[in-house]
């Protein structure tokens, strides 16, 4: 090992797409902040693309700002504390977008007098009408009448804050109702895109330049094509044989609608990434079955050991929830069990938190604040010691990396492996390289949550990358290994429209 361990920086959810058209009235501006998962940060994308059609004009802070809008997150209760707190702050006009605004409704226009948009992520698509109402003096407009919508937020104008990595959501919704969670009642029920309509999204963005699609949806492998065309196994080989795409990702698979097919095509088509985020939430039959996870223990595992017997050395990752109501100690020992036996490359851990409607308001045995707070430092604890032997593995490989970002400081480049690993590399003495391009990095050292090595030589790069497992990479670089960066920003600034 060497050096201290630096994680690099979260993918960006705040959305900063600034324009320079001065002719716009101050109330044209909008502020625009993001709160949660990364489908709230996609949705915000669309949502600052469909503002700037429609004339607005996105600045940087909420004292320029003639609309104020947080795109929310209701998830566990400090996230929805956050945004009162904030709308409590400042005498502007508010927005509140996405899912506390659906959750809350019109009840945010009482406990919040400046607000006077409130619309949920399944009414996103009726923005430009909400928008009018507003500009002509509406005090309370809302899009909430939408949770049963067929419909999904397609918008040709979405303004990417991510210039290497473009998200594409391939449906929306949740229908399936686990008991802690206020997704299905925030984000209305399950949708999918035709897959032709997403291919179409993929070869855009291949255009543009972007070579790494990560398709997006709560339930992503819950996919079902409207036209019956593609499963979704078929829908990721498909986006990626898009020319120009040279990393395929997707997030979050539900274990119960995961299938050997998945597995299968990762093995089969090198660019798909080497990496599965399955949340388990819980390592205990009797939990799993009061969290209504429709699936058991053992069931859970057996498709771990497909992805474990898989080629190609997929890494796996998870979300896990300690303190759900009547979670005895023996059952908590069963999650830190299951996670001995799996080996998870890396976990989001959480604190039961209880949420509005949701099922498991009515269970009784809640779990003490203090007993929540000390299962998770032991899970956390024994991730790190998980964390830290699967990392070691990797030493001594060549590994390709995308290219992130550089943190001067520390003399280090910063960039995430085909495994989603974070890798920090020295590069020789006046090698300057171009964020978005591909290296190959030989690995020198491991932490529990990242990599950390020095570029290989590049001349080495294709060959060494032959003796490892099956990452990705092995398409041709489509335009050079050090892209013109600014080529392709600026290609990225029209895509906002
Ligand atoms: N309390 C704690 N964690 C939750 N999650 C979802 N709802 C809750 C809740 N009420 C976690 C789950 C999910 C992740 C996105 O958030 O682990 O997979
Ligand atoms: Fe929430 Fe469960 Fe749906 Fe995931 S599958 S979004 S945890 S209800």
């Amino acid at each position: 090992m060497q050096g201290r361990e630096s994680k690099g920086s979260p993918s960006p959810t705040g959305t900063l797409v600034y324009t320079d058209s001065m002719s716009e009235p101050a109330s044209k501006t909008f502020y625009l902040e993001t709160f949660g998962c990364q489908m709230n940060a996609h949705d915000s994308e669309k949502v600052v693309g469909t503002l700037l059609q429609q004339g607005y004009r996105q600045v940087p802070t909420v004292e320029e700002a003639g609309l104020v809008l947080y795109n929310t997150c209701s998830i566990r209760d400090k996230a929805e504390q956050k945004v009162f707190n904030l709308l409590a702050d400042y005498k502007k006009q508010f927005g509140v977008l996405g899912c506390v605004a659906q959750q809350e409704g019109e009840k945010i226009f009482e406990r919040a007098p400046y607000v006077s948009l409130v619309c949920g992520s399944a009414s996103y698509r009726k923005l430009p009408q909400m928008l009018v109402q507003l500009e002509a003096g509406g005090q309370r407009v809302t899009g909430l009448d939408d949770r049963l919508t067929d419909e999904c937020f397609e918008t040709e104008f979405t303004a990417r804050t991510n210039p290497h990595r473009g998200y594409i959501t391939i449906i929306e919704g949740c229908d399936k109702f686990c008991a802690y969670c206020v997704v299905p009642f925030t984000r209305g029920k399950e949708r999918s895109r035709t897959s032709a309509s997403v291919l179409e999204e993929a070869r855009q963005l291949a255009d543009l330049g972007y070579t790494e699609i990560q398709l997006l949806g709560q339930n992503v492998n819950s996919y079902r094509d409207p036209d019956g065309k593609k499963s979704f196994a078929e829908l990721l080989a498909a986006i990626a044989s898009v020319a120009g795409i040279r990393r395929v990702r997707f997030t979050t698979s539900h274990p119960r609608d995961f299938g050997r097919d998945i597995v299968d095509v990762i093995d089969a088509v090198p660019a798909l990434c080497d990496h599965v985020h399955l949340p388990v939430q819980s390592g205990s039959t009797r939990v799993l079955d009061a969290m209504q996870r429709l699936y058991t223990r053992d069931q859970y595992l057996e498709r771990v050991s497909w992805i474990q017997g898989a080629r190609r050395d997929i890494s796996l990752t998870s979300d896990l929830i300690v303190g759900f109501p009547g979670e005895t100690e023996a059952e908590f020992e069963e999650t830190l069990s299951l996670m001995d036996v799996v080996g998870y490359d890396s976990v989001f851990t959480f604190k039961y938190s209880p949420r509005p409607n949701t099922p498991a308001l009515r269970l009784q045995d809640a779990i003490p604040d203090a007993e929540k707070a000390r299962r998770l430092a032991v899970l956390n604890d024994r991730q790190k010691q998980i964390g830290a032997r699967r990392n070691l593995r990797h030493v001594g490989q060549v590994l390709e990396v995308m290219i992130e970002g550089k943190n001067p400081a520390r003399g280090q480049w910063i960039g995430r492996t085909s495994q989603i690993k974070v890798m920090n590399f020295t590069v020789p003495d006046g090698v300057e390289l171009a964020t978005g391009s591909y290296v190959a990095v030989r690995v020198t050292g491991s932490f529990p949550n990242s990599l950390v090595g020095e570029m290989a030589d590049p001349r080495l790069g294709q060959s060494d990358r032959s003796g490892e497992h099956g990452g990705c990479g092995q398409k041709p670089e489509p335009q050079g290994a050090q892209r013109n960066t600014e080529e392709h920003r600026g290609r990225q600034a029209s895509l906002a429209g």
